[in-house]
């Protein structure tokens, strides 16, 4: 298994991630546990931001906290100081519950409710990222009930569908977000929203699909903006001054994964930027990029123990741990591959080749196919790497199975970050009806 960050096998043959021992956190705080690495999670913000420092623009990089969205993170992310993407009310919540500055959260979504839009209103967020004609008509009305003008930027659609995964590309024409450049939508929006009182048009976001590994895609939309960012200053008088590239920076998961240094990911953009607005005579905007598996993926790592085993001569062995698709739905979803080791017997040679399953009632809730491990026993400690991003973020409660415990690790010290959930939090919300209640018997 690569080793991340500061992971690495310690003297007593096991491994250890910032400092602590994860056979030790195994024991301290069970299983299945979420581990991150602090110091990990901080050199990626920090990659980022050293990045556009040098590059002399206005930035802003924006943490996209579905990635892995808790309050501790939210933490990190103000302390490193970036910026803010959420998604719905309940990230939205976890950030202003963590103290996280609104004005430097953007909204995010396709469909945000009402509710939601006054919420983000009233904590005075410092934009909305617009993404369809219904939206744009509510919030120009809720910001006027409040006698508010709000930035917006205008979510387009470029036509660019990255090299990926086809259930997350988003940038292509036929998806659910946002205002598609191709067929005039994006046009008729940036016409429609300089015509409303409340919105302050910032400029445009276009997010083109997620684990890239090269930067054509992003010269490609930035291509697509700076045309349309001339015709609408032509045409309609209006100005970008910001331009939000989205996310969707690669990591290395196993091996083959190719990403760039993130350097490389912001001086192609910065390069393109540069050269296409100087180019074009348009000021520089700012830039914005809203980065999060890059931030957290390969700073988590899951770790399980094992149970049960299945040997199935000439077919495959089965190597069951206690988690599985509640915590790590990834497989399941995208057939994504991880890497694994067995943290209490880092040095051992690899014996077999074994298929870690899951403990749900579900044939697919398969971690890993096909991993080569020393010879597996029950008890063995199961480290999972790169489960940072849309693990915890993803973690579901099937089976009724608690959702495991997050730990942040940093220079030999472990924190409690997230609780294990208690059978109290999996029954807490149940209610059961006063005609459905067990009658007590009678005498
Ligand atoms: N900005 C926007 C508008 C996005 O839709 C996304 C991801 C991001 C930023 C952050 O992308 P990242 O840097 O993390 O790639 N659940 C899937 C990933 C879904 C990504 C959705 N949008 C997975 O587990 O791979």
């Amino acid at each position: 298994m690569y080793l991340h960050g500061t992971s690495r096998i310690n003297d007593h043959g096991h491994l250890e991630i910032g400092g602590v021992d994860a056979v030790k956190l195994a024991s301290d705080f069970g299983t299945p546990l979420y581990v991150v690495d602090e110091a990990l999670v901080r050199q990626r913000c920090r990659e980022f931001v050293e990045a556009f420092k040098a590059s002399g623009l206005k930035f802003q990089v924006a943490y996209a906290s579905k990635a892995f969205c808790v309050m501790a993170m939210c933490r990190i992310a103000d302390e490193e100081g970036m910026s803010l993407d959420v998604v719905s009310d309940g990230e939205l919540y976890t950030a202003l519950q963590a103290g996280f500055p609104p004005e430097r959260i953007h909204f995010h979504g396709n469909n945000k409710t009402p509710q939601e839009i006054e919420m983000a209103l009233d904590a005075k967020i410092g934009c909305f990222v617009v993404d369809n004609f219904v939206e744009l008509q509510l919030l120009n009305a809720l910001a006027g009930e409040r006698n508010r003008k709000v930035n917006i930027l205008l979510r387009i659609t470029p036509g660019v569908s990255a090299h990926t995964h086809e259930y997350i590309s988003t940038g292509q024409q036929d998806s659910k977000f946002g205002f598609d450049l191709g067929n005039g939508a994006a046009y008729r929006a940036i016409e429609e929203a300089s015509k409303l009182p409340n919105l302050e048009i910032l400029g445009v976001h276009s997010h083109i699909g997620s684990q890239i590994f090269e930067v054509e895609g992003f010269k490609m939309a930035v291509e697509k903006v700076i045309g349309f960012a001339t015709k609408v200053r032509t045409e309609l008088n209006v100005l970008f001054k910001v331009v939000n590239l989205g996310g969707g920076f690669g990591i290395r998961y196993v091996e083959g994964d190719s990403p760039l240094p993130v350097a490389q990911y912001v001086n192609a953009i910065v390069d393109s930027i540069n050269t296409s607005f100087a180019g074009h005579d348009y000021p520089v905007p700012e830039i914005w990029i809203e980065p999060g598996r890059s931030i957290v993926g390969d700073a988590g790592t899951t770790l399980y123990t094992v149970g049960t085993y299945k040997d199935i001569p000439g077919i495959r062995k089965y190597v069951a741990v206690d988690g599985g698709m509640t915590d790590n739905p990834r497989p399941a979803l995208y057939e994504s591959k991880y890497e694994a080791m067995l943290a209490n017997r880092a040095t051992e040679k690899q014996e077999e080749v074994v298929s870690v399953a899951g403990k749900c009632c579900e044939s697919g809730d398969m971690l890993i196919w096909d991993l080569e491990l020393p010879k597996v026993q029950t008890g063995d400690v199961l480290a999972v790497a790169c489960t940072g991003a849309y693990n915890y973020a993803m973690a579901s409660n099937y089976n009724r199975i608690r959702r495991p415990a997050v730990v942040f690790v940093k220079d030999g010290q472990a924190d409690l970050a997230v609780k294990r959930e208690s059978f109290g939090d999996i029954v807490g919300n149940d209610v059961i009806p006063e005609r459905l209640q067990k009658q007590t018997a009678h005498a």
